[in-house]
Order: structure tokens, then sequence, then C-alpha cells
């Protein structure tokens, strides 16, 4: 049974890009950049595969007929990950031409742990060819992580961080809040420091005051770093930042197959669990 669309509109802006458009114009209005995300993840079927990088690619074209401020976030596995890195890697290469000619980015949002090594090998082929065009995401859980940040500063290479939202073994990712906090800092600290513009997606209080912290100690600019934020989450917070002359982007997601995203939200934070009953009820 299909869940009616009620349910997510809080964490989702539609289930096409019509409905979405008008809700990233409205975040643009406010000075806030976006990545759009069509929802859809493990993707098993070739013509389906293919069919999905058809639909990014208009994607990308409708962003600058509606003149959105706005990149776009993949996952791999929507592209035909499960199936093959090869066949994967030339959908999102196909993808990334049309990205490339229209000056675009295409940020590949990372997916749990089985996908981590395929995944960054995938994005460093990707970089060698398309560079400022393509970025990646780091989770500060996973163990291995200081040292893929370590590799990706070594070559500038554009990194989202974020703690990561899908359910690890203790041996693969840490498991207590304070804990992954701190690999998050140390992890931050080396972005900020090493590379020409990081993204530190976060809506935990204490990691945006130690980042902000941070950079003025450390001096770095609020032009050389950006906060980003999911769609339906701390638009004040947002509002705020950008009033401070914070970068601020916001991560909207849009599409049908919405649930998986939607469960992992409401796995996240209990409160979200009352924000979707109370928006349910508002009209
Ligand atoms: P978390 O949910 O851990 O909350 C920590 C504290 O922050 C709370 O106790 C509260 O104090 C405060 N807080 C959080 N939300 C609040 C709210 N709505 N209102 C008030 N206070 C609040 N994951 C992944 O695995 N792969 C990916 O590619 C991405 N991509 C991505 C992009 C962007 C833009 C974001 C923001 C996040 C992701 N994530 C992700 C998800 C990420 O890994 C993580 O699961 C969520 O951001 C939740 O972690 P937080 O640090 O945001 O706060």
């Amino acid at each position: 049974m299909k869940l009616p669309f009620i349910f997510a509109r809080r964490f989702v802006a539609g289930e096409n890009f019509e409905q979405a458009a008008p809700k990233v114009k409205d975040l643009n209005n406010r000075n806030l950049t976006v990545t759009l995300d069509l929802l859809g993840e493990n993707v098993n079927d070739r013509e389906l595969a293919a069919n999905t990088v058809d639909e990014y690619i208009s994607l990308l074209q409708k962003i600058r007929e509606y003149d959105l401020n706005s990149t776009i976030s993949i996952k791999l596995t929507m592209m035909g990950l499960d199936i093959s890195k090869e066949f994967a890697k030339e959908n999102l290469f196909r993808l990334l031409d049309v990205a490339a000619e229209e000056n675009q980015f295409v940020r590949i949002d990372m997916e749990g742990s089985d996908y981590t090594q395929v995944t960054l090998d995938i994005f460093n082929e990707a970089f060698e060819k398309y560079g400022k065009n393509v970025g990646i995401v780091i989770q500060s859980y996973l163990h291995r992580s200081k040292k893929d940040i370590e590799d990706l500063c070594s070559i500038d290479a554009d990194v989202r961080l974020c703690k990561g939202a899908y359910s690890e073994p203790s041996d693969v990712a840490l498991q207590k809040m304070p804990d992954i906090r701190e690999a998050f800092k140390e992890q931050a600290a080396l972005l900020m420091r090493k590379t020409s513009y990081s993204r530190i997606a976060t809506h935990d209080d204490e990691l945006i005051n130690w980042t902000k912290t941070f950079a003025e100690e450390q001096d770095i600019g609020k032009d050389h770093f950006e906060f980003q934020m999911l769609y339906g989450l701390r638009l004040g917070t947002c509002e705020r930042l950008v009033a401070d002359g914070y970068n601020v982007r916001t991560y909207v997601p849009y599409g049908t197959m919405w649930v998986p995203y939607f469960t992992r939200r409401l796995r996240e934070r209990k409160e979200n669990i009352w924000f979707i009953l109370s928006t349910m009820f508002k009209r």
C-alpha cells in the first residue's frame, strides 16, 4: 500500500518538478541557495536507470529555464550502481557531460557503507575528468572518514560533510552522538583549513556554533564555506545565518519515490514525527 504524499510534504517539496519549483524560488528569495534531489535509490533495471539520467539532464535544463539558484544531488544506486560500477559510471558521465556544458554542479550523495569505496572510486574518476563540476559527501560517523577526508583534501575536492544517515554496525561506524560530533569537528577542521570551499551539512547547534567559532579563530572567511540543511528543517536558523553573512544551501528533495528518504528523517529525530503530525492537520 502506498502512503499518501500528505505524510511526506513536510520534508519533500513535491511529487514532481513543477510542484517543487515554487518552493525553490521561495528559498532563493530568502537568499538561500538550493540543491535539488530527484528522489530514488537502488534502481535495478537498466532502462529505468537510463531514464533517470534523462530526467536529471532535463532537471538541469529546467533549473536554467526557471532561473533557479540550484545545483543537483544524485545517488549512484539510482543510476544503476547495483547493476555494475561501469554502468553507473557511464550514466554519471553522461549527466556530467551536460552539467559541464551548462556550467552546473552535480553532488554525489553518500549511501550505506557497502557503497562507500565504489562511490569514492567513481568520484575520483569523475573529478579527474570534470573537476569542479562534481562533488562528493563524507559521513563523519564512519571510522574510515578521516583518511578519506585527507585524500580528498589533497586534491581540493568539493566535499559536503554530514554525520551519516544509515544504520551501520559498530565495526564500521561510531555509534554515540558525542563521538560522532567530535569526529565531525576533526574532519570539518581539515576540510575548512585545506580545501578552498567546504560544505557543513548539519542542523546541530553545537556543530553550527563550533564551525562559526573555528572559522573566526582560523581567520577563514565566510565566503570559504557554507552551511547546508534539509528542506523542512530549521528555516529560521537558515535565515538567521544568512542575515549574519553566512552562505546557506537547502537540500530540496522531490519525486514520487520518497518513502526511504522520509523514513530516514523519521528515524533521525522523534520530534520529526510530531512535525509530520502537526503539518498534516494544518491547511
Ligand atoms: P541530529 O539529527 O543528529 O540532531 C542533533 C541535534 O541538533 C539535536 O539533538 C538538536 O539539538 C539539533 N537539531 C537537529 N534537528 C533540529 C531541528 N529540526 N530543530 C531544532 N533542533 C534540531 N546523510 C548521508 O548519509 N548521506 C548524504 O549524502 C547526506 N546528505 C545530507 C545533506 C544535507 C544538506 C544534510 C543537512 C544532511 C544530509 N545527510 C546525509 C543526513 C545527515 O547524515 C544526518 O543524518 C542528518 O543531517 C541529521 O544529523 P544532524 O547533524 O543534522 O542533527
